[in-house]
């Protein structure tokens, strides 16, 4: 006898909800974009109690015909895509076929819809998964859909749900983003009774905008293509006491989006101008594509794929750094008076257009660029070998490729030949000029350096001799003091100090003093941002890599000769010497053939 059963498919959409449906905004957001998708110019939504007691979406919309209305709560029953290739290329915000059932699940469900041009609609009402009851009914052409006492029958996650407050709060944020996507469509939101949000449709992002946040002379507003990529949208700008804090809303096509790239060209952007900022308030909005994002990486689609990720980080700091004043990194052009009537060849970011033909160009030497996604790790793996020119091999970094090979992007014996703006290292060997990133590539070699001695042991301490108390938020506080143990092993030693505060007595040695107290703060807040239970190596991770970007030396610092050649040497000896832990290019090269090409001396 078998121990295997197929399980009843309540239950299945029941598991399967869990991945969907985490609380009562993320009703509210398959909702929405389903009423997007089909095409509706006003969404109205409604909440009672924070959404726990009701959430019903209104749209003009499409609408159903019967059939169809039935199907839609059937899983992976789904208008958006026929065929995997379909998946190739995204353009409906929905395409999997399980939000409906997965709610309907999990919650009394009511729909309501009349197709265009019907002259009736159907009603179809749903308990718990199970079809309670089906009738014909009279209504506008479009879809209501109404879910009151979500997780009814799941009363554990029911326990998991915040306040009635805070749960509208999730909602109106969310609300507020897709009406920031799509300002063409006019959108309601009424919470308990109350207005919270009325935006009537406008032409463009900048009304939608006033419509929600008012006058904002503290924005800045951001503009630039590049790549294949086009950014626009507002940014907080510069300011005496720092840009203004608020919301980091990040769209891909209009889908909005948490991806730590583009957060961190964000911060990058900032944090070039000299500012310490850690969540300036940005409206971004990128579009790129569809064949260049692979949207199906997430159950609730809250994270995408780029497939050229370092692009995307390149582009995205180009354009806000553009906005805010504080000037991207020097863009270098290469004359070449009568190469084409084009002018000038050299463009320091590669037009995807141009296919393999911007290998040949300034490319940023990152093998990432000509790989696909699954290739470009967001750091290596935990026992990343670290080895000398030999390419490592079972882990498959991307830079295998480019430290044994074939060519163009290859780190090789680099002489460098002086400082560019104190930021860049301009550097040569036999196959061309390299401009390395001073920053980056120190982080990068910081970065392995860590986490070789983490997976060694335990990384170099420095007991200080007078502890460092010091102040944390609450949230910040408690994550610091839940990874003690892997914060030990990297040479922090932290402890509860009482009330809000915190004590620390060791930190690595590799920190001078000065920064210790800086990258407590800096780690509390990113592992404080870590979501709940991934798993220790990621939080190990970004501590390395925060505390490489701590320690690795700054842009605009002059180096001694020495320092160059030792800070060149090291690259050549780390496993990944082309990306730094974040994703960001290490160099740009110029290749001797293009020099020589440039030249006409072939
Ligand atoms: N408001 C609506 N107006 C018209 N049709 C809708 C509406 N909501 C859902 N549908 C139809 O029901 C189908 C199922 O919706 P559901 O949200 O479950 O899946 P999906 O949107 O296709 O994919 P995903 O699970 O990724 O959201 C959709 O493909 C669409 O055809
Ligand atoms: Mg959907």
């Amino acid at each position: 006898m078998g121990k295997i059963t197929r399980l009843p498919s309540d239950l299945a959409n029941q598991i399967a909800a869990g991945e969907v449906v985490e609380r009562p905004a993320s009703v509210v957001k398959e909702l929405i974009e389903n009423a997007l998708d089909a095409g509706a110019t006003r969404i109205a939504v409604t909440v009672e109690l924070g959404g726990k007691k009701l959430m019903r979406v209104e749209d003009n919309g499409e609408g159903m015909p019967p059939e169809d209305a039935r199907l839609a709560l059937e899983r992976h029953a789904t208008s958006k895509i026929r065929r995997a290739d379909d998946l190739a290329a995204i353009a409906t915000l929905g395409f999997r076929g399980e939000a409906l059932p997965s709610i309907a699940s999990v919650s009394h469900l009511v729909l309501r819809t009349r197709a265009r041009g019907a002259t009736s609609g159907t009603e179809i009402k749903v308990n718990g998964g199970v079809i309670a009851s089906e009738v014909e009914t009279g209504m506008a052409e479009g879809t209501v859909i109404e879910v009151a006492d979500l997780f009814y029958n799941l009363p554990a996650r029911r326990k998991f749900l915040k306040s009635d407050g805070a749960e509208s709060a999730q909602i109106s944020r969310l609300v507020t983003q897709m009406a920031l996507a799509y300002p063409e469509v006019g959108f309601t939101l009424t919470s308990s009774g109350r207005r919270v949000l009325a935006c009537p449709p406008v032409t463009g992002f900048r009304d939608r905008l006033y419509q929600i946040y008012g006058d904002r002379p503290d924005l800045v507003e951001v503009r630039r293509d590049g790549g294949g990529l086009a950014i626009s949208g507002f940014v907080a700008a510069l300011a005496e006491q720092g840009p203004v804090r608020g919301p980091q809303n990040v769209f891909v096509n209009r889908r909005i989006v948490k991806d730590r790239t583009i957060a961190h060209a964000i911060i990058d952007a900032y944090s070039s101008a000299s500012i310490k900022e850690r969540s300036p308030e940005v409206h971004l909005f990128i579009d790129m594509p569809l064949d260049r994002v692979d949207v199906n990486v997430h159950p609730t689609k809250a994270e995408v794929r780029f497939r050229e990720q370092s692009l995307v980080h390149e582009v995205v700091r180009r354009a806000v750094g553009d906005a805010i004043g504080s000037g991207p990194a020097p863009e270098l052009t290469l004359q070449a008076p009568q190469a084409s009537p084009a002018g000038p060849v050299a463009v320091p970011i590669p037009d995807l257009n141009l296919g393999g033909a911007y290998q040949s160009r300034w490319a940023p030497a990152t093998a990432a660029f000509a790989r696909r996604p699954e290739a470009v790790p967001a750091g290596p793996p935990l026992a990343a070998p670290v080895s000398s020119g030999a390419a490592p091999t079972a882990a498959g970094p991307p830079a295998a490729a480019a430290t044994e090979g074939s060519g163009d992007s290859a780190v090789r014996r680099m002489v460098p030949l002086g400082q560019f703006r104190d930021t860049f290292i301009i550097a040569v060997d036999e196959e061309g000029v390299a401009i390395v990133d001073q920053h980056v590539a120190h982080e990068r070699i910081l970065f392995e350096r860590f986490m070789e001695r983490l997976t060694a042991g335990t990384a170099e301490s420095q007991r200080l001799l007078e502890p460092i108390v010091l102040d944390l938020p609450a949230g910040g506080r408690e994550a610091l003091l839940a990874n003690t143990e892997a914060l030990h092993r990297f040479g922090f030693d932290v402890e509860d100090f009482g009330g809000a505060s915190l004590r620390v007595t060791a930190v690595p040695a590799a920190l001078g003093g000065g920064d210790a107290v800086e990258a407590v703060r800096v780690l509390a807040q990113d592992l404080e941002g870590l979501d709940r239970g991934s798993r220790v190596e990621e939080a190990l991770r970004r501590i390395a890599a925060t505390m490489a970007c701590h320690a690795a030396v700054k842009a605009n610092d002059p180096l001694t000769y020495e320092k160059m050649t030792h800070l060149l040497d090291e690259l050549r000896r780390t496993a990944y010497s082309t990306v730094c832990p974040h994703g960001r290019p290490v160099m740009l090269r110029l290749t001797r053939r293009e020099i020589e090409r440039n030249f006409q001396r072939i």
